[in-house]
């Protein structure tokens, strides 16, 4: 696969897929790291693995289909036909979720379909939940929702703070996100309906 990975800031989602990438034999490859934030430090991660990268502001757009179409523009330009979402803070179109229909992977941090959207970590500890995690999904049209690549639990503990629960998910975010790309890029993954199964079976 040749893969465009969207960021919006620290990227350390993006670090360990160019980690997974520059491993022998990983088939997949990076070809852009596009990022709507200029100053986003992945940005700088992708330069010093010597990815292009693109800053395309949203600002810059009167509408979110002008945006989401010169997004894609840059995507195809730097010949990706696979994009990972990771840490891309903004809500794509339908009409963009539908040019990469089963060909666009995101990453969120709670064990899906709980505690979709911002804040999940806080919420995961508000609502008294002993365990959350993450999730690689396939994308759909609507927020945070698509079939289930990879997920891994996490416990949370008594004293949790959001951030103490954040840096133990971003743990299992690193494993979690090259693994569902590695199975996507082997041609390992089938999608029926909101199941995903990999080598044929039911994970
Ligand atoms: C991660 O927690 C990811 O799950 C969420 O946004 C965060 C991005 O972090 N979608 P990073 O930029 O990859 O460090």
């Amino acid at each position: 696969l040749k893969v465009a990975v969207l960021i919006s800031g620290r990227g350390s989602n993006l670090q360990s897929l160019i980690d997974a990438c520059a491993t022998p034999d990983f088939p997949a490859e990076i070809v852009l790291v596009l990022s709507n934030k200029a100053d986003a430090y992945g940005l700088t991660r992708a330069e010093q693995a010597g990815i292009p990268t693109r800053a395309i502001s949203h600002k810059g757009f009167p509408d979110r289909d002008s945006f989401d179409s010169a997004v894609h523009d840059a995507i195809i330009a730097a010949g990706a036909n696979f994009v990972c979402l990771a840490g891309f803070m903004r809500l794509l179109t339908p009409g963009f979720v539908g040019k990469w229909h089963d060909r666009m992977l995101n990453i969120h941090p709670s064990l899906l379909p709980a505690f979709k959207g911002l804040h999940s970590h806080e919420r995961a500890i508000e609502a008294g939940c002993r365990f959350t995690g993450c999730t690689v999904h396939f994308v759909r049209a609507e927020m945070d929702d698509g079939p289930i690549v990879v997920q891994a639990a996490v416990p949370i503990h008594q004293d949790d703070t959001p951030d103490d629960l954040s840096a133990r998910v971003l743990e299992a975010e690193h494993r979690c996100y090259p693994l569902a790309l590695r199975l996507v890029a082997e041609g390992r993954v089938t999608i029926e309906g909101m199941r995903v199964l990999v080598d044929g079976i039911a994970s």
